[in-house]
């Protein structure tokens, strides 16, 4: 007989160790403790139904969520539980208590579906207002700014620059910042021991011989002609170029721009027009510009280029040292040892160029006096553009 409902307190040992089955038998057998007949007979007295009743419930009251519930559940009102047990004892009841035990039996069973299916639903709705609690959501509340950070005074010049030239119809070209030796210098007409060496104090690389980081943008020239020879080429260029110096006005990385036009019948004229028409561009339609004879390897005849002074308006101040100029950059025509080293036959094609430093024309443009300025990154300056 699987788990004989009632037993005597001597026998329970043997028993499987049900709660439900010492709560109520051990205490409240119809026949009194120890009685045989249930033992053998296996049913439940409609009394001993309150017992049931109250410990089912109170074991659904003490589920604390779901899971415990479900274990209730089936502790309770599964297969193999007293209920179930005790339904189907019923058969083995006395005639005369088997109609109420039926009625009490079938009744607890609703009553403790009932009260499973309330108890969920309160621990649904608990574990729901938890969760509201935790994921708390104020709308109301303002949101984080997130701070937009701008273009830095060098990127905006260079964006000038360069919106002014293409405008002039120059494309943009590109060139390593470690390059050879052999761009750098000789090919632009600055052979090994020429003084001009001297001027650029040059960072060498090491475990790469014949290599440098590039002292100027004009490397560009060559690589571009070298591109496009014997067809024209008209292309500007901006990037970082790097000295070994480092005082006050020094920095040993900065910003060049570098422009270069060739192809036939191209003559001083048009490096006038194309630098007035570029200085008017980044410095304002009255400007005055002015072109000083001028030395470059590369470039012969060779002129710096002046603006009328954007401080005092050419009268002469502390910053263009009272002549009412300042230099801007360096420019002039094509050498023909850099045309032929281009690819290009200096006897049918003529050309010019130019370079720029960009934190020049950066400092004109916005008034910055210190040349470290640009690279401290000191947002009290930074937030000004
Ligand atoms: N490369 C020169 C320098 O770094 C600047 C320069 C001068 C570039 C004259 C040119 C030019 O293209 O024609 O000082």
């Amino acid at each position: 007989m699987n788990g004989a409902p009632g037993c005597s307190p001597g026998e329970r040992g043997a028993l499987p160790k049900r709660r439900w089955y010492r709560g109520v038998f051990a205490t409240s057998s119809p026949m009194g403790a120890g009685s045989s007949f249930l033992l053998r007979k296996g049913w439940v007295a409609v009394k001993d139904v309150e017992a049931l009743r109250s410990e089912a419930l109170a074991g659904i009251a003490a589920a604390l969520d779901e899971a415990t519930l479900e274990r209730a559940r089936v502790e309770w009102l599964g297969r193999k539980g007293p209920l179930m047990d005790a339904l189907r004892g019923i058969k083995d009841a006395p005639a005369a208590e088997r109609r109420d035990l039926g009625l009490a039996l079938n009744r607890l069973r609703d009553e403790l579906e009932a009260a499973m299916a309330a108890r969920q639903a309160e621990l649904r709705e608990t574990a729901l207002a938890v969760r509201m609690q935790a994921e708390t959501l104020d709308v109301t509340l303002p949101g984080r700014p997130r701070a937009l950070g701008g273009p830095h005074p060098l990127q905006l010049a260079e964006d000038a620059l360069v919106r002014a030239l293409r405008q002039l119809g120059f494309r943009l070209a590109e060139g390593p910042e470690v390059e050879s030796e052999e761009l750098n210098f000789e090919a632009l007409n600055i052979p090994k021991d020429h003084p001009a060496r001297e001027m650029h104090d040059t960072f060498f690389v090491a475990d790469l011989p014949g290599y440098v980081l590039r002292t100027h943008t004009s490397p560009v020239q060559i690589r571009s002609m070298r591109a496009h020879a014997p067809a024209p080429v008209r292309i500007i260029t901006v990037g970082r170029v790097y000295r070994r110096d480092d005082d006050v006005t020094h920095s040993p990385v900065f910003h060049q721009m570098e422009g270069l036009a060739i192809g036939e019948g191209i003559g001083m004229q048009h490096l006038k027009a194309t630098l007035y028409e570029f200085c008017r561009a980044i410095f304002g339609r009255d400007v005055r510009i002015r072109l000083r004879p001028s030395y470059f390897p590369f470039t012969e005849p060779s002129a710096e280029v002046d603006i009328g002074c954007v401080f005092c308006g050419g009268n002469g101040c502390r910053i263009c040292k009272g002549t009412g100029f300042i230099e801007i950059l360096g420019s002039g025509m094509v050498h023909p040892h850099v045309l032929r080293e281009g690819g290009y036959d200096p006897q049918i094609q003529t050309g010019f160029a130019f370079g720029v430093g960009v934190e020049r024309i950066a400092m004109l443009r916005y008034g910055i006096d210190d040349v470290r300025l640009l690279f401290q990154n000191d947002l009290r300056l930074l937030r000004q553009f």
